[in-house]
């Protein structure tokens, strides 16, 4: 694949505290990344304008995770349809009757992509464990009709061969070069993870947080180009 390609599969997690932060890092990645990550912080903090202002260059994943009722969780993706994003998630956890009310909603939507959250990266679980449990999760999101889920590099192979190669896996907890490990408990590089087969890779701290984060967003794209 080229590194166009590659670009097109790296989404940059925008984990700051403000608009202007975003909006600066937004700049200097401008041709570096395909998509931009908004999670709770800065959505917390800036809101619909700012993912507004992302999806007039990039691709947006609106991560909020959502976990509630059905109810309110079948609006809350009405309104993230509504205000443009490409992707979405929900809670796995959440239940299937959760899910499938929010596959209904996104269903409006054809451009988005609607996906679950497996087990989280930063999940001390043993790995044989949070394997077994992403799949049973995955299964349960895919059967509810679900694009694809969240989940660690480490599950991504047994989640393709259960659920199916077309069902795509978003891939947080990526390091390289000796990069700590933070919160994050089952880490792959970047090349690992598109060797594992996960169609995009969220990267944060390692980009957000570097001196130069065009060079990390570069390096980060050239070691998937040589899985
Ligand atoms: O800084 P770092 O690369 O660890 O950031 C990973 C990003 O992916 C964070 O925004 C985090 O909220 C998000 N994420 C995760 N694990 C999940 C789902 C999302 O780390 N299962």
């Amino acid at each position: 694949m080229s590194e166009g390609d590659m670009k097109q599969r790296l989404m940059v997690a925008l984990d700051m505290p403000d608009a202007a932060q975003a909006l600066q890092v937004r700049d200097q990645l401008a041709e570096h990344v395909g998509w931009f990550k908004v999670g709770l912080r800065l959505f917390v903090a800036e809101g619909a304008p700012l993912v507004r202002a992302l999806l007039q260059s990039h691709k947006v994943f609106l991560d909020l995770k959502f976990h509630d009722i059905p109810n309110t969780v079948a609006q809350a993706i009405e309104s993230a349809g509504a205000l443009g994003v490409q992707m979405v998630n929900v809670h796995a956890a959440g239940g299937s009757e959760m899910l499938k009310r929010a596959v209904e909603a996104a269903a409006r939507f054809p451009d988005m992509n609607l996906i679950a959250v497996t087990v989280l990266t930063s999940d001390a679980m043993p790995a044989e464990q949070a394997k077994l449990v992403a799949v049973e999760r995955a299964l349960l999101a895919r059967d509810a009709g679900l694009d694809g889920v969240v989940c660690s590099v480490h599950e991504v192979a047994a989640i393709k061969e259960a659920c199916g190669h077309a069902f795509l896996t978003v891939t947080p907890g990526i390091r390289w070069g000796g990069q700590s490990s933070q919160d994050q408990k089952r880490v792959a590089n970047p090349m690992m993870a598109v060797q594992q087969g996960a169609d995009y890779l969220v990267v944060g701290r390692p980009i957000i947080q570097a001196d130069i984060p065009a060079d990390a967003a570069n390096e980060a794209v050239q070691m998937m180009c040589k899985a």
